[in-house]
């Protein structure tokens, strides 16, 4: 009995030390380790280049079409072009297909980078699970992945996102990504918003970091598409370097099937797979009205078939609603444009990176404010999305822990730790999303909320009992 009470004691107290109560949501007191944020030296084994001459690294696949029967292989060979085919065939199958790429280089002031391939796998089977190959024809060092397509899209589709925020390439970017590979409800796509290698943290913007991001990465995005989204860190603006274009070292290696959804940049565009459509944006390019990205987002919301695509997510770099002391505010003119059509569309979550930490909001809206009415209040609004910010990859920069106080009621949970977010769709009227915390076990929650979808369950109702 006594040992009882002092378990349920020492309960309590932990439960007393995790969390404490503000006029907002739950501000996380967990503190994590006090290790700073220092990147893997250029030796580490994650950034090995796989062996043999000419060898394809750095590969990674993303989604190549708006329904998700295409896909874009990328990968880089280091001193000749090599070859441009990709080989693929269905699990099981000896009938190979193939397919011709493209192939690219680019200069940052007295960077060259390797040859940069780009293919695009089209008409895919959906649900299937296939073999791809590379390097075939440059001696004996080609180089064999696999990827399962997606289910086709459809209301009822269960399938499970994974999502990483300026992820960089620390030890604590190699715990994050080791973490998320391990997590048991097994993430089939990743959702990436944005800051990616932190190259341009090093002198003269050393692209020598984008090609080690590049194989530090591939352990997951040769095997699973990475949905891109633009961050701050790769713009590679630098005019005193001569480099006056933004995003070329981005733009180059990583590309994306913006023309499908008819948008004219690859930093702005538009998804569909499985049972979610995902809209992809640029904090960092031209968002005011009349802007390429205003009018194409303009014409999105009609192509959105919440029956077909039930669940509507967008992903941008910088939060809307951020209670981290950092960039507070940054996300606020973005946020002035976009937040009436995201409510009267009913998104369901927007995720974001930027501020290097967790927080998750309630559902609140603060569009009626029109400078004369003083209604500048967050409220709780049911068609409106929650907003998760999620830049705590684990980058150079480290975390950032001064919030401000108290803490809003629109924030519904923040903390200051580096990890991942899931998001796990059951069916059209419940999903679930996880956040976990590079301190704890692959399995643990230590953040959660199950999501009601704003089209076919916009009004609360009590949520399933259990994970
Ligand atoms: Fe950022």
């Amino acid at each position: 009995m006594l040992d009882s009470v002092v378990l349920s004691c020492s309960l309590l107290g932990l439960f007393l030390h995790v969390v404490e109560f503000t006029d907002g949501g739950i501000t996380s007191s967990f503190v994590r380790s006090v290790d700073y944020s220092l990147d893997m030296p250029l030796n580490s084994d994650v950034f090995r280049p796989p062996p043999g001459y000419n060898a394809p690294q750095q590969v990674h696949i993303t989604q190549g079409d708006h329904e998700g029967r295409g896909l874009i292989v990328s990968w880089v060979t280091p001193d000749s072009p090599g070859s441009n085919t990709v080989y693929y065939w269905v699990e099981g199958s000896k009938k190979k297909k193939y397919v011709e790429g493209i192939v690219l280089t680019y200069k940052y002031f007295r960077y060259t980078s390797g040859y940069i391939h780009h293919c695009t796998l089209k008409n895919l089977e959906f649900d299937t699970t296939y073999y791809y190959q590379l390097g075939l024809g440059d001696g004996n060092f080609s180089r064999t992945f696999t990827f399962t397509t997606p289910p086709s899209p459809g209301p009822d589709v269960p399938y499970t996102f994974g999502i990483i925020g300026d992820l960089g390439q620390t030890f604590d970017s190699n715990r994050t990504l080791a973490h998320y590979q391990k997590n048991p409800a097994k993430g089939q796509t990743l959702l990436f918003v944005g800051d990616l290698s932190y190259a341009d943290n090093y002198p003269f913007h050393d692209n020598v970091r984008w090609d080690t991001w590049g194989r530090f990465t591939e352990g997951s995005a040769a095997y699973q598409p990475w949905i891109w989204t633009a961050g701050n860190h790769e713009l590679d603006f630098a005019p005193h370097l001569g480099e006056h274009k933004p995003f070329i070292p981005y733009k180059s290696r990583y590309h994306v099937p913006f023309e499908a959804s008819g948008s004219t940049s690859p930093l702005w565009y538009s998804i569909k797979r499985a049972s979610a459509y995902i809209i992809v944006m640029s904090s960092y390019s031209a968002f005011g009205k009349y802007t390429p990205q205003y009018e194409w987002l303009e014409k999105e919301w009609a192509k959105v078939n919440r029956t077909q695509t039930p669940w509507l997510l967008v992903l941008m770099h910088c939060p809307l609603y951020n209670s981290y002391a950092d960039t507070y505010m940054e996300g606020e003119t973005m946020r002035v444009m976009y937040e009436p059509w995201f409510v009267e569309h009913k998104v369901d979550v927007v995720f974001a990176g930027h501020v290097h930490a967790y927080e998750r909001s309630e559902r609140a809206s603060n569009i009626a404010y029109n400078i004369t009415n003083g209604l500048c209040d967050p409220i709780k609004d049911e068609s409106a999305p929650i907003y998760v910010t999620i830049g705590d990859g684990g980058n150079l920069e480290g975390l950032v822990t001064e919030m401000t106080e108290p803490q809003p009621t629109y924030s519904a949970y923040r903390e200051a730790s580096f990890g991942h977010g899931i998001f796990d769709i059951k069916n059209r009227t419940h999903a679930f999303f996880s956040w976990h915390r590079n301190e704890d076990g692959y399995a643990i929650v230590a953040d959660s909320k199950w999501l009601l979808n704003r089209f076919w369950k916009p009004s609360e109702v009590p949520p399933l009992a259990s994970a």
